[in-house]
């Protein structure tokens, strides 16, 4: 099969995780007989520095004409500046909210030959296997007013947690769906205890349920589920959630699984089902730091890249064939600088990359 793909591997070690990411994808298409089309582009502090712009009106519309889109990274401390009118961080939003990319799926599993390498213990990490659903075009990222404005008492600022009951129903079903895939259970994350949009978004919760008999719901106030990450997190399975509480859970999560170089991410504008449109991204930053020195772990652009076989091209096997290179490459003990421990092979990205396509060839 022909396959169009938007590739923006943005700033810092986002060109060279990018760069094994396709490696692999390529791989993949050889082996199995599929065309990937790729087509790149500018986001991120990149895109400033040449077009002005965080994101272009032509990236985006680029991306619109492809079946889905690979991100490397944005950011750096080059763009950090907080009066800077334009800050790389503007791109990738812009390119969610543009490409209307509502469901953001970022699982956490613990791979078996690196629970020792966390600063959790071992027993309470292993078998780790969840998914957060965070809601990622709405809520405190998105809602109106959101200003700064002088007072004849000081400066003032505001940001706004909005919802419509649209936006969180397509967003609880996506939850409810993967539940139905997994263990037949869903957290849905909230503050109802507070907040009047978390109050309408577990009321909703509580209405849709009654589509999906055989998902069991829970529902679980924000602050005990910051909790339970660290307390018990092999009990999770699926949970959803708020834009802002997702963000903030999802990179305390990151931790059980050791690295943020392990963890990849899809965003998709519709229930997972057949062939959705997504962008598939690695959770981590650009480490602007780790940038050129061959270091990066490129395993999270990598899963990514099985994420979009998955859920953007219908390919399960294919999908299947990288999830399985990883494992069967870290069995042997091949570790980036990240995951690296006693007695491991230490690996740089590109060789990271090499290992991997080579076991995804077979
Ligand atoms: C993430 C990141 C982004 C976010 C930043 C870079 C805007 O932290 O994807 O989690 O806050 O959503
Ligand atoms: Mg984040």
């Amino acid at each position: 099969m022909e396959f169009d793909v938007a590739v923006l591997p943005g700033d810092g070690i986002g060109p060279e995780v990018i760069a094994q990411a396709l490696k692999v994808l390529q791989t993949v298409g050889e082996k199995f007989g599929h065309s990937f089309h790729l087509h790149d582009g500018l986001i991120g502090g990149v895109a400033i520095d040449t077009l002005g712009t965080a994101l272009s009106d032509e990236t985006l519309k680029m991306c619109r004409q492809c079946d889905a889109v690979l991100l490397g990274a944005v950011g750096g401390s080059k763009w950090d500046d907080p009066q800077a009118k334009i800050h790389p961080e503007d791109g990738l939003l812009a390119l969610r909210k543009g490409l209307a990319l509502f469901a953001n799926l970022r699982p956490i599993k613990v791979f078996p030959m690196l629970v020792d390498s966390t600063n959790l213990k071992p027993e309470v990490i292993k078998g780790v296997d969840l998914v957060v659903v965070r809601e990622l075009t709405g809520g405190l990222y998105f809602g109106q007013p959101k200003k700064q404005w002088q007072t004849p008492e000081g400066r003032q600022a505001v940001d706004t947690m909005a919802y419509s009951e649209m936006e969180i129903e397509r967003i609880l079903r996506v939850g409810f769906e993967l539940a139905l895939n997994r263990r037949k259970k869903l957290i849905s994350v909230d503050k109802a205890n507070v907040l009047q949009s978390s109050r309408l978004w577990r009321q909703i919760a509580i209405e849709i349920s009654a589509d999906y008999p055989d998902v069991e719901l829970q529902h679980m106030l924000v602050d005990a589920c910051a909790m339970r990450f660290i307390q018990r997190p092999a009990d999770l399975d699926v949970l959803v959630t708020e834009n802002m509480f997702g963000d903030i859970l999802t990179d305390e999560a990151s931790m059980l699984a050791g690295s943020m170089g392990m963890l990849p991410s899809a965003s998709l504008a519709g229930v997972p089902r057949g062939r959705t449109f997504g962008m598939y991204e690695p959770i981590h930053g650009s480490a602007p730091s780790r940038a050129g020195q061959n270091l990066a772990n490129p395993i999270a652009t990598i899963l990514s890249v099985a994420m979009m076989l998955r859920y953007s091209f219908a390919l399960e096997t294919e999908s299947q064939t990288i999830e399985n290179a990883v494992l069967a490459i870290l069995e042997q003990g091949y570790r980036t600088y990240d995951i690296m421990s006693e007695g491991k092979i230490r690996v740089g990205t590109k060789e990271m990359g090499d290992l991997i396509a080579q076991k995804v060839r077979g």
